[in-house]
Order: C-alpha cells, then structure tokens, then sequence
C-alpha cells in the first residue's frame, strides 16, 4: 500500500475512492478497480514498443475480466483484444469495440462461435487445430466472406510459475505440434485456402511466469519457424505473436520483473533473429491479461464470525469467498489482505482468512497477519482483478458480486450486484 492510497482517515482509497465508504454504499462481497492502474499498464507496454520502434498490437486478453465497461477502457487506450467464447466476443460487440481489432482465440470454437466472429468480421481468428480450419473454411464458402488468420503451434516450452520446462514432445491441448509436423500441414491448408489470410504465427506459454528465458526461448522459436516457412514455402509471416503471460508480485515474496520488462526483452530476440536470418521485422503482438487487470483490482468484504481452534491459527470468516475467487482453493494461490480502514495498523495475530462457502477448502487466505478484527470491519485483498470475478461461480447460490470502477475520485457501478431473482430467472418447474 502506497502513502497515496491512504485517505486523511487512514483508510484505503482506490482510485481516489475511500474503500470503506464503497463498501458500505455498495455493499461487499464487492470487486473495484483502480482504473487508472489499467490504463497505466496498457501505456507502459505501449511505451517499450513505440521506443524500440517496432509495428505492434497489444491484445488484453479479456478472459481476465470481461465486462463492457472493460472493453470500453481497453479501447480508450488503443488495446485489442483477445476473446475465447461467444460471450466475450458478444460483451465485446455490446461494448462498441471495434471488431477488427479483436483476436478469436479457443482449442475448440463451435460452428456458432466461428459463424458469429466471421458475421461481425474479427479482425483474427487465431487456429488452433485442424478440425477447425476445416469448419472455417465451410463457414467461409457459405457466407461468401474472407478472414485474417493466424496459427497457434505448441513450440516445445512450457511454462510455470517460478520455472520453464522444455519438453521434446509437448502434451497441451493447445495449438499445432511442431515436431510431428502437424504445423506445416496446416499452413498448407490455410495457405491453399483463398479465403484465408495467413497473418503470422502465435504461441502462449503459459501464465504468471516470472522467468525471461521462457518468454526469450519462445520468441526465437517463433523466428526459426517463421524463417524455415519462408525457405520452404516462400511464405513470410507478417506477425508473430508471443501470448501473454507476464507475472506479477501478489505477494511480498514474488519479485517478477516489470511486465513491461518482459515485453522489452522479447522485442529484442525477435529483433536480434530477425537480422541473423535477414527477416523483415514482422509486428508484434503480445496478449497480457492478468498484468493489465491484476493489480488493479480489489476484492472487499466484510468480516463475520470468527472461530478460535486451539494452538492453531483463528478462522476470521469473511462474506465472500471460492465463489467470487477460486484461486486460492484451485491454485493455491497466495494474497496480501488488509484492514480497509486502517491498511497500516500493526499487525496482531495471524490468521486464516475464511470464505462463507460450505467446503473446508474455502479458505481465502491462509497466513494473513493482520491488527484484531471485529464484525463489521472491512477486509480488503489486493491484486484480485485478474481471474477473480471471471472465474466466479454461483455456487451454494450465492449471488456474484458488484463491480465499481473508481478513477480520480470517482465511482461508478460497472456491473450490478446478481439479486435473489436473477439465481433463479432461468429456474421452471417440473411440469
Ligand atoms: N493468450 C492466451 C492464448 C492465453 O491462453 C492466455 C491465458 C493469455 C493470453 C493471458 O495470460 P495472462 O497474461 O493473463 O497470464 N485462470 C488462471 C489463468 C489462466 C490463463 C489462461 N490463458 C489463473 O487464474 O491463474
């Protein structure tokens, strides 16, 4: 928590916003972001390119939060986006975003979802296997239309957190295998298919990596197969693609380099690679989603009951929980939570923090120092925006959570809290 965030009272403020007082006028479990927090991501990606001088498209990968209000934002400051589903791309339309800069993206898009994208003419469909250039080129032949396109290949990296593997052979449901060569045959096939324009060539290694050499290993994995498709095909590839992926700090303990760190050094390999092999430097494009929305958002809740366990770590239950963020009991994954209106206050005990949901693996956070804390009082957890909310589920039917954007002093409802109503407006009964 930075010395700004801090209002007069002491309380934390998002976006110029005092979270107590968002808490309380809208109610929690309640999600916010920090909109200038977004913009600012989407500047300083924005930056390394335009100082390395190179074309590029920076794709905000909207499965990390995909609401209209945020496809308006990314469009505002000149992102693309990526979409993986007849919803995101529908949010996306209802958000008025331009259509041609919007990248289809799935390892199984249905005949639906593909007729939808070439009707309102995305700008990409981004090929993931054979059964699906075979449903693209019928849809295409059916409706008289052409598409950009790209191909997905699994280039032989795969990331984790805190560590990269490579594997001769790869074992992702994901892209077109290299090795076998599953990547060459589809290149083919599109290259034969008038109705399809080969852009250029994509890989995504995985998420919230920490290490450059997996992001470097796969930028210049992604030359070698453009040069070698030059050589032997006599087709240059105009962008490459290198995903998303960047990590960021969640906890004190994470010390990822600055996603726009990241980004840097792989305009340099591709740089560096294309001079060796005398290749025009093709565009860009990168698709960060939790390094764009991540940080940004706040997860606030309101502190319940509290269950002391001798010897052992106290329960302090908070009104959300798995269902507005299943990271933590599907990843194990770690965050900093702190007290809304006094974010400095000495910390007292260490605690679990516990959600309202009935699974024991509900547990938000499981070693949080924290000052004493009392019903009433407002737990706010940090970094949340990514896969938080757009992982949500109704489960136990509890209703999702509000989202508020707040930016310079400002709040405004984004999406409205799910009612008791809305959990059962698609019910019937057994007739
Ligand atoms: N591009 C592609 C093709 C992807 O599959 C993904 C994420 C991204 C870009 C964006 O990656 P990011 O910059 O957000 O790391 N639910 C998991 C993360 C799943 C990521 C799926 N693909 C989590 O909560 O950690």
């Amino acid at each position: 928590i930075r010395e700004n965030q801090i209002s007069q009272n002491g309380h934390l403020i998002i976006g110029g916003v005092d979270s107590v007082e968002l808490a309380h006028q809208y109610g929690t479990p309640l999600v916010v972001y920090d909109v200038e927090k977004i913009r600012q991501q989407i500047r300083a990606f924005k930056q390394i390119f335009e100082e390395e001088n190179v074309d590029y498209a920076i794709s905000y990968a909207s499965k990390a939060f995909s609401a209209i209000a945020m496809y308006q934002v990314a469009n505002e400051e000149g992102a693309y986006t990526d979409v993986v589903s007849a919803g995101e791309l529908y949010t996306a339309l209802k958000a008025n975003f331009p259509m041609k800069k919007v990248s289809f993206h799935g390892n199984n898009k249905s005949r639906k979802e593909l007729e939808m994208a070439v009707e309102n003419r995305v700008g990409k469909i981004i090929i993931d296997n054979f059964h699906e250039i075979d449903l693209l080129s019928e849809i295409l032949k059916e409706k008289n239309s052409e598409i950009d396109v790209m191909l997905r290949i699994t280039p032989g990296i795969s990331a984790h957190t805190h560590e990269y593997d490579q594997t001769g052979q790869v074992d992702s449901k994901f892209g077109f295998d290299l090795e076998s060569g599953q990547a060459e045959e589809a290149l083919q096939k599109v290259l034969k298919n008038s109705r399809m324009h080969m852009l250029g060539i994509h890989a995504h290694i995985g998420s919230q990596i920490f290490e450059l050499n997996g992001f470097q290993m796969a930028a210049e994995k992604l030359m070698e197969i453009a040069n070698d498709w030059r050589e032997k095909y006599n087709y240059t590839a105009k962008i490459i693609n290198v995903g998303g992926g960047f990590g960021i700090k969640y906890v004190q303990s994470d010390h990822p380099l600055k996603p726009e760190e990241f980004v840097k050094a792989i305009v340099k390999t591709i740089k560096e690679k294309a001079q060796e092999f005398d290749f025009p430097i093709p565009e860009i494009d990168i698709e960060p989603g939790r390094s764009i929305v991540g940080p940004a958002g706040y997860n606030l809740y309101t502190v319940g009951s509290r269950k002391d366990v001798q010897g052992l770590k106290p329960y302090v239950m908070v009104d959300g929980g798995m269902g507005d963020n299943i990271r933590p009991a599907l990843y194990q994954a770690k965050y900093e939570t702190v007290l809304a209106s006094d974010p400095r206050a000495k910390a007292t005990e260490t605690v679990r923090i516990a959600g309202k949901y009935c699974e024991s693996g509900d547990i938000l956070v499981e070693n949080q120092a924290l000052p004493s804390t009392k019903p009433g009082d407002i737990l706010a957890m940090l970094d949340t925006g990514a896969y938080g909310y757009s992982m949500a589920s109704n489960y136990n039917r509890n209703p999702r959570s509000a989202v508020v954007f707040a930016e310079n002093g400002r709040a405004s409802l984004v999406i409205k809290r799910e009612t008791l109503d809305n959990l059962i407006s698609l019910d019937r009964f057994y007739e």
